[in-house]
């Protein structure tokens, strides 16, 4: 039980609004049990069911998780089919408990690259939610960051060719606006499991001021324990956005 800990979030009362995870630590905690990699990733989805579920208790408003990278299509095509299964998987089975639960899901990222099974499946999930007003759920899937500033600096040029904007019109909230997070303020929490202390090319405009919180937990041994702990040291951080206190 966890409600010891929700108990004091509550007490402390600002939630981070916006929380961002960089899922790591599915491959170490398959070799650990010396079984092949796929099989961490399985135990991944159960984790993400509980760190959703605790975003739900906890009031958190949106849950940007990174499933997926740009870089990861380099991994072995057994290990992507394996994650590519797993995703059409969760959405078949989770789709009637998301919407039951009011969790709009987004996928993020280049889904051209998706198979169609894989893209069907995360249009249906996208249509099937879309009406949820308790948290919205960003699944990060083909996406870099440097990929999305590309894409995003490609659509301001074609609209300065198309005659639609000026060119002394792209300021920081142009760049923002071409984001695929565009919809949702920015992460004030990112939490990366298994100890690394990288960004691994994820959200690197919008984690400016995100307050990071690491933890060599792997990430199927992830409970909500987990995330409400880090809500908690959330909680304990003074944030001044680069200005200093009053
Ligand atoms: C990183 O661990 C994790 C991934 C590349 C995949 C994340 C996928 C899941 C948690 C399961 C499916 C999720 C959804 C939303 C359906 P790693 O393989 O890099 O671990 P390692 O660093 O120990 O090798």
């Amino acid at each position: 039980m966890a409600a010891d800990l929700l108990a004091l979030i509550r007490m402390n009362g600002s939630v981070p609004a916006h929380v961002a995870v960089i899922m790591d630590g599915n491959g170490r905690w398959a070799q650990e049990r010396h079984l092949p990699r796929p099989f961490g990733h399985r135990e991944g989805m159960k984790a993400v069911r509980e760190v959703v579920e605790g975003c739900l208790e906890a009031g958190v408003e949106v849950l940007t998780l990174f499933a997926f990278s740009e870089e990861n299509w380099q991994r072995p095509a057994s290990e992507i089919s394996a994650l590519m299964r797993l995703l059409e998987e969760y959405i078949a089975k989770e789709v009637h408990e998301l919407r039951e639960q009011g969790v709009a899901v987004h996928v993020l990222g280049e889904r051209s690259r998706l198979a169609p099974a894989a893209r069907a499946a995360v249009e249906r999930v996208e249509r099937e939610t879309a009406g949820g007003l308790r948290l919205v759920l960003n699944l990060c899937i083909s996406y870099s960051s440097r990929a999305e500033l590309a894409r995003a600096a490609r659509l301001l040029a074609e609209e300065v060719l198309d005659g639609t904007r000026q060119v002394d019109d792209i300021d920081e909230e142009a760049i923002r606006a071409k984001l695929y997070t565009a919809p949702w303020r920015d992460p004030d929490l990112l939490i990366r499991t298994s100890g690394e202390l990288r960004l691994s090319n994820f959200l690197l405009w919008q984690l400016a001021y995100t307050e990071l919180y690491i933890t060599p937990v792997l990430w199927p041994d992830v409970t909500r324990r987990d995330l409400f702990q880090a809500i908690l040291d959330y909680q304990g951080r003074e944030r001044r956005f680069g200005k200093v206190t009053a």
